[in-house]
């Protein structure tokens, strides 16, 4: 009974990416299909909720076929359904939402809904199988950054979250703003390390009293203020220079107070999750960091800090197994607070 295998079909929609997995026992990845919109999206400079939409909409069936053929599973054999309830677009929410339901009641099967957020944190336990609670885990996204203990699978102590912009959301504008494509964390990336990132002194925000939380509204300002100000005098702009030091006043940021509250609250595991995670010097820094304090680090593969399903199917698992059970009118919540559950 007890090494009995759980098989999950985990759906997630909340966003820009039409996203399947099949995963078995919360660990083991046996497909992950994602299908990207962003080259739609390219064109407007952004996410546009109805075409994201409409999008999942076209690709959902085909994407979830795909997932069970590359597992080599079928819906027979499948345990549980997992879905992305929360937060984020509506529209986007509301496909995969139905489509998980549909599937379950049709089925007789289980259905799991899942914060998105927590599918994050749960990237981590795909590749370390070792790693599990409690730990720090920064959570840096496009739509949220939040330092949190990771209590127990699926329970959380928020220790500080962003009083502005999502640190993804920062890069993403001052991509744009030097001309770069959506989305433009990768992209800043890639330039960043062509730049030097002492070659321009952006603001690191503190907040007075709350040494968790984060701000990167001034940052944003500063460069576009700098850019205004090359701009006005005709200057050319050095764009990598740029990339390089804004990214490294972000990181410093994001790594100065994830060691504090490791240090504050005697964590031993610390991990990063969200497309953010993604980001090389970011991974470096914290790398560093951590081992200079004794610390062990964790972080997902790439392909599972941008929005996919696996990490959906890996947090539907734990839930599963703590007995979380939705019914036919689980709805899509955009603004799911993080350990809340409906
Ligand atoms: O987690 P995610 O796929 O979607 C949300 O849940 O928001 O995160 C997307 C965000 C975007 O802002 C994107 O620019 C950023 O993650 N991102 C990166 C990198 N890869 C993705 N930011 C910095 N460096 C990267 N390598
Ligand atoms: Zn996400």
């Amino acid at each position: 009974m007890g090494d009995e295998k759980v098989k999950i079909l985990a759906i997630e929609t909340s966003c820009d990416e039409t996203a399947a997995a099949v995963v078995e026992n919360g660990r083991q990845v046996l497909s992950n299909v994602i299908s990207s919109q962003i080259e739609l999206h390219k064109l407007y400079g952004g996410v546009v909720p109805e075409i994201a939409s409409r999008k999942h909409i076209e690709k959902i069936d085909q994407v979830i076929r795909q997932a069970l053929e590359e597992a080599d599973t079928t819906l027979g054999e499948i345990d549980a359904v997992g879905v992305t309830y929360g937060p984020g677009l509506v529209g986007a929410l509301l496909v995969g939402v139905a489509e998980a339901k549909a599937i379950s009641y049709a089925r007789g099967l289980p259905l799991v809904g899942v914060h998105h957020i927590e599918g994050h944190v749960s990237a981590n336990y795909i590749e370390h199988p070792q790693l599990e609670p409690p730990f720090l885990c920064l959570i840096v996204s496009g739509g949220h950054t939040n330092l949190v203990v990771v209590e127990d699978y699926g329970e959380f102590r928020i220790l500080g979250t962003t009083r502005d912009d999502a640190a993804g959301e920062a890069f993403d504008k001052v991509a744009r703003a030097i001309g770069l494509r959506y989305p433009g964390g990768p992209q800043i990336d890639r330039l960043a390390k062509e730049g030097d990132p002492h070659a321009i002194a952006f603001p690191k925000a503190k907040i007075e009293g709350a040494p968790y939380d984060f701000s990167f509204s001034g940052v944003k300002s500063s460069v576009l203020n700098y850019l205004n100000q090359h701009k006005m005098q005709g200057l050319e702009v050095p764009k990598a220079d740029l990339a390089a030091s804004f990214q490294q006043s972000v990181i410093q940021v994001l790594v100065e107070h994830t060691m504090r509250a490791a240090e504050d609250l005697h964590m031993e595991h610390v991990a990063i999750a969200g497309g953010v995670a993604a980001n090389s010097s970011l991974r470096e820094a914290m790398e560093t960091a951590c081992e200079s304090e004794g610390i062990r680090f964790y972080h997902p593969s790439p392909i599972y800090c941008t929005d996919n399903a696996a990490m959906i199917g890996v947090a539907a698992y734990h839930a599963y197994k703590k007995g979380v059970r939705h019914g036919w009118d689980l709805n899509a919540v955009p603004n799911l607070r993080l350990g809340e559950r409906l």
